[in-house]
């Protein structure tokens, strides 16, 4: 008896991505490397980001709607919202993409934790809340 043997092999395509959480109070657009990946228009919740692991620039958007002003994040590769981000309250072309040219914009300024009591509490103490200016009553 004859028994013929097949063999199926899958292939697995390995994409990993880096993950983490984003909020800004109010409406957040969170790219990577110009492509939109996630957006929410409540301060008061994290949203997941998962974005390819060879991005190059993560830029986020925030349009504030009144009252305090901030944006949050961290991802698990380590990147997280602090001084260290660059930041304008003027639209700029190409500004989320690989290649601006940032050198004209200023350190971001961190906001005052306390503002957002426990609000974004998964984030507490991973990331600071920053903004463009130190501007308690908001205001770009
Ligand atoms: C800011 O965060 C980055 C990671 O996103 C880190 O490498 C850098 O040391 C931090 N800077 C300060 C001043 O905490
Ligand atoms: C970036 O812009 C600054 C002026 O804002 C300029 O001095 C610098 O040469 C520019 N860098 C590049 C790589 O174009």
């Amino acid at each position: 008896m004859q028994r013929v043997l097949t063999k199926t092999v899958l292939f697995f395509i390995a994409v990993s991505f880096i993950r983490g959480n984003a909020t800004c109070d109010d409406e957040m657009s969170f790219y990577a490397d110009g492509v939109l990946y996630a957006q929410s228009d409540d301060w008061n919740a994290l949203s997941a980001i998962s974005i390819p692991c060879d991005t190059t620039v993560m830029a986020i958007k925030c349009q504030d709607k009144g009252g305090i002003a901030g944006i949050k994040a961290a991802l698990d590769n380590g990147i997280k919202t602090n001084i260290s981000w660059k930041c304008s309250n003027t639209f700029e072309s190409g500004w989320n993409q690989i290649g601006f040219n940032d050198s004209a914009w200023s350190f971001a300024v961190i906001q005052d934790e306390a503002s957002w009591r426990s609000h974004a509490a998964s984030l507490v103490g991973k990331a600071d809340w920053i903004w463009t200016c130190a501007c308690p009553g908001g205001k770009t």
